[in-house]
């Protein structure tokens, strides 16, 4: 897959570059790492990230969303936004790629970060090559992919594509009660001006995000790099238990109306609605009790549940079925239960001509999906997008277990590179 002949050995290589990184934002407490948008260990990517593109001598900015564009100039036009860039009448339109470098609490190493950093090695391997064109490229970092910190999966991307309403955006609380506001604000972003960008979109004429494999599937096929085919459509709601705080001395059994309990009721029936539905995956990750004591009876439980499947109005009855079951069982305990979405994004099946195209270019690489979502997945509604997955031995994801061997992530960076000058030469 290595085009011109031009392969592992360029610059640092991906394995180089997250060496790099290796120590930022590690967690002592859960494991692997935490690294959320705009936390000292996020921010401390940005600065890695940016410098490591000004010398590529590439040009970075910051979008209106707080997500970082570093633009190679490869002899054609500048970024969106300068006279003739892309979005203009007449101009070529970008070639883009990148990924994210957040992450969820105690995550891999490699979720997020190896596509950023696999879009940096291909651009080496585009420069040893001597690949110029007219054609602009970028590579994107995109904030708060896994939506850690204020909930919402993709706010970037979203809010780069309108998916997500500024005024909600600004108002979403972290779990200390700042504002995406005050924080991306502290952090430098004009806030008054996030929303939708379709002047950045319009001068875009393909993304393609490289990405760790999430599962098993290149593992049983025993190759290295895939090339995506579709995101499992899937969502985030919010189940507020209310009940009766109370002392954990004083309160006999029988006189409780206790949330925790109810709580723990819904998500076995999570669970047992699930396995109603072929395909569906459903998940409680997250239950916050308040004000959590050891001695004290909660007066409110916050759980999120996580539902996925492919079919769209499947997910919509599970979560109702949820809701319905929920309400029984908080009822039998004496409390009340909301249900509020946060967020949900139907299925999502990639541009099929940009991924055969690819396929061409990648002869050997097998078509997989995913049921992880992805920024791919939401810039897929407004441009051609197109994934690659680089094999992950352990199949975990989301946990410090989540791997890529240094050789795939190479061998990740290639086929990135031979995918990019493809497109690049239109
Ligand atoms: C992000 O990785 C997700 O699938 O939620
Ligand atoms: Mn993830
Ligand atoms: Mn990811």
């Amino acid at each position: 897959m290595s085009g011109a002949g031009v392969g592992p050995g360029v610059g640092p290589g991906v394995a180089g570059l997250l060496a790099e990184v290796a120590d930022v934002g590690r967690d002592a407490t859960r494991g692997g790492y935490s690294r959320f948008v705009y936390d000292d260990a996020e921010l401390t990517l940005r600065e890695w990230f940016t410098e490591q593109a000004e010398r590529r001598s590439m040009e970075v900015e910051t979008d209106r969303n707080g997500a970082l564009w570093a633009w190679r100039h490869g002899g054609g036009p500048g970024r969106p936004g300068s006279p003739g860039s892309p979005g203009s009448p007449g101009a070529p339109s970008a070639v883009v790629t990148g990924s994210h470098l957040d992450s969820v609490p105690g995550g891999g190493a490699y979720d997020g970060p190896l596509g950023v950093a696999s879009a940096l090695a291909a651009v080496d391997l585009l420069d040893a090559r001597g690949v110029r064109s007219e054609r602009p490229l970028a590579v994107v970092a995109f904030p708060e992919e896994e939506g850690a910190r204020f909930g919402v999966a993709c706010l970037g991307s979203r809010l780069l594509t309108g998916a997500v309403d500024p005024d909600r955006a600004r108002g979403l609380r972290d779990a200390d009660g700042r504002t995406f506001a005050e924080v991306a604000g502290a952090a430098g972003l004009d806030v008054a001006h996030i929303g939708a960008d379709p002047r950045r979109l319009a001068g875009i004429g393909a993304f393609v995000e490289l990405h760790v494999e999430q599962g098993r599937g290149l593992v049983d096929l025993d190759r290295p790099v895939a090339v995506g085919s579709s995101v499992l459509g899937h969502g985030r709601w919010r189940l507020v238990v209310e009940g009766e705080g109370n002392h954990a001395g004083t309160t006999l059994m029988a006189d409780r109306r206790d949330p925790l309990v109810a709580a723990a009721a819904v998500v076995l029936a999570v669970r047992e609605v699930a396995t109603r539905y072929d395909d569906a995956r459903a998940t409680v990750g997250r239950l916050q009790p308040v004000p959590g004591g050891t001695n004290v009876i909660a007066s409110r439980v916050d759980l999120w549940l996580d539902a996925r499947h492919p079919d769209d109005a499947v997910t919509a009855a599970l979560v109702e079925q949820v809701h319905a079951r929920a309400q029984e069982l908080a009822a039998a305990e004496g409390c009340t239960v909301t249900l509020v979405e946060e967020s949900y994004g139907g299925t999502v099946h990639f541009d099929g001509a940009l991924r055969d195209r690819i396929r061409g270019v990648l002869p050997g690489a097998p078509v997989l999906a995913t049921g992880a979502g992805h920024d791919a997945g939401v810039l897929a509604g407004a441009v051609p997008t197109a994934m690659l997955f680089t094999r992950n031995p352990s199949g975990v994801s989301h946990s410090p277990h989540e791997h890529v061997e240094d050789v795939d992530a190479e061998a990740g960076a290639v086929a990135l590179a031979d995918v990019l000058a493809d497109l690049l030469g239109d």
